[in-house]
């Protein structure tokens, strides 16, 4: 496997490979979710490159971009064993100039749930995107549902700019207890995890609740809140489609519940496709 840690020596590595490039982006601290989508990037191409890159401008003043997990060590084990053939982990100089042209997220889809609670992190998280996008120049990306909205986003993007690679949504990847794997969730203690699993546990009872008749969003979300409690903040509860629009009733096929909680240190987010 092969480490660039700058732009020059990346495009370098890069001539050696022939044939479809698998891409995964990341923010390192890596676990087995982001394992699945490599292992799943290294089925269906024939070569795979991962980024690692804590990208400061998709957290807001006063979010932990200090102290984001960082792994390099375990990260760089993982990606060997997985078969990744290049590994890139630029610098933030590397990365970005001072004075830069910026990528917007879209007035609607880009600035409710998510893009609401942290405006302006779409923005940062689509140039960072867009950027290693363009220089991966990878034939399939892979990206996880639990950021449903980034996943759309990105989706929009590599439409609207006809950019020339398919993006691959992954489906999310939980712990034994149900708990949706997130690099954030190495800031719960114990007694954070058992009450994070009220996330998963919410969504568990809504999908019960739709399958045995109940399509009511407002009956389903009052529901959700109660196994919510737990949790120290609920920031949103939303039943939207497939295009972010609220749904009053659940439609089967189109529908994606998305939560938004706080329990000790982090915000967790989860979600799940009906
Ligand atoms: O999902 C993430 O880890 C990040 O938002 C991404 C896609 C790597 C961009 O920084």
């Amino acid at each position: 496997m092969i480490i660039a840690r700058t732009i020059d020596t990346f495009k370098e590595a890069k001539k050696i490979l022939t044939g479809s490039i698998g891409f995964v982006p990341t923010m390192g601290a890596l676990h087995k979710g982001h394992l699945s989508l490599i292992q799943q990037a290294c089925q269906e191409n024939d070569h795979v490159i991962v980024s690692i890159f804590v990208n400061p401008t998709q957290f807001l003043e006063g979010e932990d971009l200090e102290s984001y997990p960082r792994r390099e060590e375990a990260d760089k084990k993982i990606c060997e064993l997985a078969g990744v053939d290049i590994l890139f982990m630029p610098t933030v100089e590397q990365m970005y100039e001072k004075d830069e042209l910026h990528i917007g997220a879209p007035a609607i889809r880009g600035y409710v749930l998510e893009g609401q609670k942290r405006p302006g992190h779409f923005d940062g998280m689509l140039q960072i995107v867009m950027k290693l996008l363009n220089l991966s120049g990878a034939t399939r990306a892979y990206f996880g549902k639990k950021d449903a909205q980034q996943l759309a986003l990105i989706t929009q993007m590599v439409k609207n700019y006809f950019m020339d690679v398919e993006i691959i949504p992954c489906d999310i990847v939980r712990d034994e207890s149900g708990l949706a794997l997130s690099s954030r969730n190495a800031y719960l203690s114990e007694e954070e995890k058992q009450r994070a699993l009220s996330l998963s546990r919410s969504l568990k009872r809504a999908t019960k609740r739709i399958m045995s008749g109940e399509l009511d969003s407002k009956t389903l979300k009052q529901e959700m809140a109660e196994v919510l409690k737990e949790t120290d903040k609920i920031e949103y509860i939303a039943i939207v489609d497939r295009t972010f629009n609220e749904l009053q009733k659940v439609e089967i096929g189109n529908t994606m519940i998305l939560i938004a909680a706080w329990v000790g240190k982090p915000r967790l987010i989860d979600n799940i496709w009906i």
